[in-house]
């Protein structure tokens, strides 16, 4: 059920929901969240159960501000601090350890947990709507079934899940694909999950040089090799191979997303744009569009290299790779 997301009343809603222990759809800047309270492991059992997703896979926990954050946390590392300062609120999640004896089902069993400011402002109202009732943060993975693409519209996430559910509508969501990760629980800044912000940006702020995961890097759903899969194939090309397959082997459902090759018109046809920001923003919204309007296969050009778009080329290839092998 839709609520509106500008209006008193409805917030205040919701917040009651998130305080009695039942799930809300949430807005942020990044992407609908699937929220419950993140102290209560009962309301947070109630997110895998709707989700689909395996309960050892941890959930990023969402508050108001760094205070908030030390609810979950027994301490934020000094390079988390300096990430803070940089990135909050926004969309930057750090891995930090966890108070002992908090928030257990929301970190999925293990010793740290996910935190989150984000800066949606309905998404803000919502939590400071819920502090009152005791709620110092709400644990929120995307608001999708497990595997499948992120919501970027509260009609995706009505779409998704029982239509008993609350769904705070807040406009489609600027980011567009999920927070860039940052785990600073273990000495050195370690990079699980590339969003929107570069490596230079968070290195920058962090005022040290970034790592990539290693085999003892804690599991992250998001970093499944498949997963964001719409319904139709996703099968990826370099811009100079695409026209000349698409030429080849057409069919009246093969839809395209391509940012260099020469389209022809027609409903299943798509411009990627030019500017990484921007093709982040849409890319959500255009895969289910073209599963809704009855693609078989999604054919995409393979987006630049440089470091602006590891995000949407990551998202993508996990897309990609959910129909491999
Ligand atoms: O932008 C976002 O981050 C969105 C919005 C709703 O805030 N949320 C989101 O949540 O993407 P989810 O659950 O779909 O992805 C959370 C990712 C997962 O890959 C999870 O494994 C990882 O964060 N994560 C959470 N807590 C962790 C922890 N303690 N250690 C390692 N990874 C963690
Ligand atoms: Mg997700």
């Amino acid at each position: 059920m839709l609520l509106n997301g500008q209006d008193g009343n409805e917030l205040h809603r919701a917040a009651e929901a998130l305080a009695a222990g039942d799930l809300v759809g949430m807005p942020t800047e990044t992407v609908y969240g699937l929220a419950a309270r993140a102290d209560v492991d009962t309301a947070v059992a109630k997110i895998f159960a709707a989700k689909g997703r395996p309960a050892d896979h941890p959930l990023i926990v969402h508050v108001l501000d760094e205070a908030d954050a030390l609810h979950f946390a027994a301490e934020l590392p000094p390079v988390a601090r300096r990430l803070i300062a940089a990135f909050w609120p926004g969309p930057l999640t750090l891995i930090a350890p966890r108070r002992a004896g908090v928030a257990a089902a929301a970190a999925g069993g293990q010793d740290t947990i996910g935190l989150r400011c984000p800066a949606h402002p309905v998404a803000r109202a919502l939590l400071e709507a819920a502090r009152p009732l005791g709620v110092h943060g709400v644990a929120a993975p995307s608001a999708n079934r497990f595997g499948r693409i992120s919501p970027t519209r509260a009609r995706h996430v009505v779409d998704e899940f029982e239509p008993g559910l609350l769904v705070l509508d807040g406009g489609d969501c600027e980011v567009g694909i999920e927070s860039s990760i940052v785990d600073c629980s273990r000495g050195h800044p370690v990079l699980l999950r590339p969003g929107v912000l570069t490596p230079a940006q968070i290195e920058a702020a962090a005022g040290e040089p970034l790592r990539l995961p290693d085999a003892q890097a804690p599991r992250a759903s998001g970093t499944l090799a498949a997963h964001y899969a719409p319904r139709a194939r996703v099968r990826l090309f370099a811009g100079d191979d695409l026209a000349a397959q698409v030429a080849k082997h057409w069919s009246p459902t093969l839809a395209v997303y391509s940012r260099t090759a020469r389209l022809a018109d027609g409903p299943l046809m798509r411009r990627m744009p030019d500017e990484a920001r921007e093709a982040a923003r849409q890319l959500f919204a255009v895969l289910r569009e073209l599963d809704a309007a009855g693609a078989s296969e999604i054919w995409i050009e393979v987006p630049p290299s440089e470091r602006a778009w590891d995000g949407v080329r990551d998202r993508l290839s996990r897309a990609a790779a959910a129909f491999e092998g």
